[in-house]
């Protein structure tokens, strides 16, 4: 039986109740806003963290409170028997969400193992409903496969709600917003748009890029009116229903409506580095500490002192402001 522990707070006074375990930094598409086209340089076998490492680190962490838990990547389903990981997370006592980020393309081949293994929600990533355009952004000509995996995992009804998301950019994306809304519409899946931020491969970032959320959603509110429904706390995205009560769509809008006050989650990269934000500049080496054999009071400390200096909120478009080394993709989104 895992001891119960003091809950896992920030010196700014939040709980932190949601953490992101990126399982790999690999990823079998190069999506512009993510990547480099020939990729990155990637992580040895010998630096990504076991399963029995993640699930040691996850279950001290639910034993501080921790009751979400979401996989992420590069892309997870490339990690190999990632099915096994999910299932020894969903036996940890105590997590009540473990969810799943992924960009489809392998969910035809894992959806009923994910499911068998206890995943609880999933969320999959596209850009584009039209596939010239699917491709353009992701550079794979994959969007037949990534839809067949979605309508894969939608068979299973006890995985709801599925949400879609969608990163937005300017001069490409308006021309996305009411098939997506209308998909949202015909599917029951909530369809989000995520403002660019920048973690792009690229280093190619500029405020002109951003899309803000408000301005799609004038665009769907334009054909198919929204109303507002209250924020949930600690929630990044702005949710709207359909006024005919048929569909959710949501604007994640990191750049232009910050969420950052009540923000109460912390990422563990796939090399086992803890981050307290997206946009950390520094990280807690997890696998370090972990590797030389501490105990779990000590793994605790570590865990405590870096939460406690989380970030107060992220300096994006502020002058001066440091894109972190890191990608998305090695981060975990
Ligand atoms: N800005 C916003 N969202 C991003 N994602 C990847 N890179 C970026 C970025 N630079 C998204 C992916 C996925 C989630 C994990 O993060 O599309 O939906
Ligand atoms: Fe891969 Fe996701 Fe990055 Fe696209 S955004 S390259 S799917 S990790």
């Amino acid at each position: 039986m895992v001891k119960s522990r003091e809950p896992l707070v920030d010196g700014h006074g939040r709980e932190i109740g949601d953490l992101r375990v990126s399982v790999t930094d690999r990823c079998n598409f190069r999506c512009q806003y993510c990547m480099p086209a020939d990729g990155l340089k990637w992580l040895e076998r010998e630096e990504i963290l076991t399963f029995e490492e993640i699930e040691r680190i996850v279950a001290l962490l639910v034993s501080m409170g921790v009751s979400d838990v979401r996989l992420t990547g590069g892309e997870p389903l490339v990690r190999r028997d990632f099915p096994k990981l999910v299932a020894r997370l969903a036996a940890i006592p105590g997590l009540i969400d473990l969810s799943l980020t992924t960009n489809g393309y392998l969910l035809e081949r894992d959806a009923d193992a994910l499911v068998e293994a206890g995943i609880g929600r999933v969320n999959v990533s596209i850009d584009s409903l039209q596939r010239d355009r699917f491709f353009q952004l992701t550079r794979r000509d994959s969007l037949d496969q990534v839809l067949r995996g979605l309508a894969a995992i939608g068979r299973h009804e006890s995985i709801r709600p599925i949400k879609v998301n969608a990163v937005a950019l300017r001069d490409f994306s308006e021309q996305e917003a009411v098939p997506f809304a209308e998909f949202a519409r015909d599917t029951g899946y909530q369809v989000r748009f995520i403002e660019f931020m920048p973690l792009d491969g690229d280093h190619a970032w500029t405020p002109d890029d951003v899309l803000p959320g408000d301005a799609l959603r004038e665009i769907i509110h334009a054909v198919h009116p929204l109303e507002p429904l209250p924020r949930e706390p600690s929630s990044t995205a702005r949710v709207f229903r359909f006024a005919d009560g048929q569909g959710e769509i949501g604007f994640i809008n990191p750049v232009s409506e910050p969420f950052c006050d009540d923000c109460n989650r912390i990422r563990l990269t796939a090399d086992g580095q803890l981050r307290t934000c997206l946009f950390s500049l520094g990280e807690t080496d997890l696998r370090g500490a972990l590797r030389s054999g501490i105990d779990d009071d000590g793994l605790e400390s570590l865990v405590r002192e870096a939460v406690w200096r989380k970030e107060l909120k992220h300096r994006v478009g502020d002058p001066g402001f440091q894109q972190p080394a890191r990608t998305m993709s090695a981060i975990g989104g």
